[in-house]
């Protein structure tokens, strides 16, 4: 990959195309953009400049820009990503979506919102509530931005019913990478029109163009909505419960298992109090429906099967209140233990097989004598599981353990040679990014990714915008 280095000629271009108050030059303040939330430093890179730009025709300037003086452009929102996607590998220009981060309308007749990128989601949610409606996915970190989530293709805790964030975009604006600006879709629901677009810009992780503005369908809010906090003496025994629940024609809008140990960490570092102390693992089942009296009924007859099961006791969250924090912080055990972690893995396989995966995971933990706390989305098949590099005994995190460095290739390599095995892949909803991209030969076919490769060579010719993601070109 060759590219030049940012001159001061071409500073000044930038400047003239975003203003100056919108550009970072200075080494010592682009510390922040070198980075996403993925726990090692080894990914961490400095761009040579930020941009800020304020709409789409600033963005689509600095592409030509790019192109002509080959310079690479890594875009960022929020930043909250875990697998480096928003990290300028090449350095060049990180161009960060800050300043377009307004929610431009709710429409309360097409239950549509058109958003621009830089929104983060805490903001929309509070938008779409505010207009008496309701966005289902919940990524977990609430600073994630609309653009950013787009472009892994999030997913998040509840998604089991309605689906992840692809359900819900039904048009994009976005910047190619040669400049040119496309609307893609609109305020509909559905779309025969050619081949989509949309689905292929959605989870390319920045690589095929810039999303500036989404459209993005809402439904109207649950009636009644409860969280249940159900404890089993083992993982299995709670995950085994997922597709009994799944078929007994209850679907909940999310289902989570949790280990008790990341559980305790989190509850430490956000001094809240999980519902429950008992058992090893947990369900966290969220049921919304029409009414009270349904939302009830479910939750009873999801309630039996669990108990069937061995459940240890059911915690019934029917205020806003708790069932906020239960959700908060099922959706920061991550920044909890991410300190001691190496990786969080995003593993997918089919839903019947997590148990197994699981235990799986649990074995490879002994045969290396390493911590791997697993939780996620259950009703998914999604696992995240962690390469710690410390241990956990009898409710303390014990100090790193020499070696790790060594042990963490061979441990992440047979935890996804297991989720493969059993027809699973390797990213359900964080993406490749720099991280994972060893793997992706292993979970997609040669003739899978050289179509993706010729696919990024039509939108990006130059190989400009966010090079060295999901894969390398030749
Ligand atoms: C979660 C993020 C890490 O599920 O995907 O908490
Ligand atoms: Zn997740």
């Amino acid at each position: 990959m060759t590219y030049k280095q940012i001159e001061e000629s071409t500073i000044q271009k930038l400047r003239d195309i975003v203003g100056g108050e919108n550009l970072i030059c200075e080494q010592e303040k682009m510390a922040d953009y070198s980075h996403d939330e993925f726990s090692l430093e080894s990914i961490r890179k400095l761009p040579e400049v930020v941009a800020k730009p304020k709409n789409r025709e600033e963005i689509s300037e600095i592409l030509k820009l790019a192109n002509k003086e080959r310079f690479p452009v890594t875009p960022r929102g929020g930043a909250t990503g875990l697998v480096g996607s928003c990290v300028p590998l090449y350095g060049g220009l990180v161009l960060s979506l800050e300043n377009m981060n307004k929610v431009l309308e709710v429409d309360t007749e097409n239950l549509m919102a058109v958003v621009e990128a830089g929104v983060p989601l805490m903001e929309f949610y509070k938008k779409v509530e505010e207009a008496g409606l309701f966005f289902p996915p919940h990524p977990g970190e609430e600073s994630a931005n609309i653009g950013g989530v787009i472009a892994t293709n999030a997913g998040g805790s509840r998604a089991v019913k309605y689906g992840v964030i692809r359900n819900f975009v039904k048009g994009l604006e976005v910047v190619l990478p040669a400049g040119e600006i496309i609307d893609i879709g609109g305020k509909i629901m559905k779309d025969s029109t050619g081949y989509s677009l949309l689905n292929l810009l959605i989870g390319c992780e920045g690589t095929l163009g810039i999303v500036t503005q989404a459209t993005i369908s809402l439904l109207p809010p649950p009636k009644a909505m409860y969280t249940l906090v159900v404890p089993f003496n083992s993982v299995r025994d709670a995950i085994n419960t997922v597709p009994m629940i799944i078929k007994s024609k209850t679907i909940p809008m999310a289902i989570e298992f949790i280990e008790k140990e990341p559980i305790l960490v989190t509850e430490e570092y956000l001094q809240k109090k999980w519902p429950s102390r008992e058992g090893e693992a947990y369900l966290m089942i969220i049921i919304d429906g029409s009414s009270e009296e349904e939302v009830m009924g479910l939750c009873e007859s999801v309630g039996e099967l669990c108990s069937a099961n061995n459940a240890l006791d059911v915690f019934v969250a029917d205020t806003k209140e708790r069932q906020d924090n239960i959700l908060n912080i099922r959706s920061q055990i991550y920044e909890a233990i991410k300190p001691y972690t190496i990786e969080i893995l995003d593993i997918t396989v089919p839903r019947a097989e997590i148990a197994s995966h699981v235990e799986r995971v649990h074995e490879i933990a002994d045969k290396y004598g390493v911590w791997l706390p697993t939780y996620g989305h259950a009703g998914d098949g999604n696992v995240h599981t962690h390469i710690m590099k410390v241990k956990f005994k009898e409710g303390k995190i014990e100090e790193a353990k020499e070696g790790w460095e060594e042990q963490y290739h061979q441990v992440r390599k047979e935890l996804h040679i297991d989720g493969i095995n059993r027809g699973g892949i390797i990213s359900g909803e964080h993406g490749i990014g720099i991280v994972k991209k060893e793997y992706l030969s292993m979970a997609l076919s040669k003739a899978h990714i050289d179509i993706m490769k010729e696919i990024k060579k039509i939108f990006d010719p130059g190989n400009i915008l966010n090079p060295g993601k999901i894969f390398d070109l030749a």
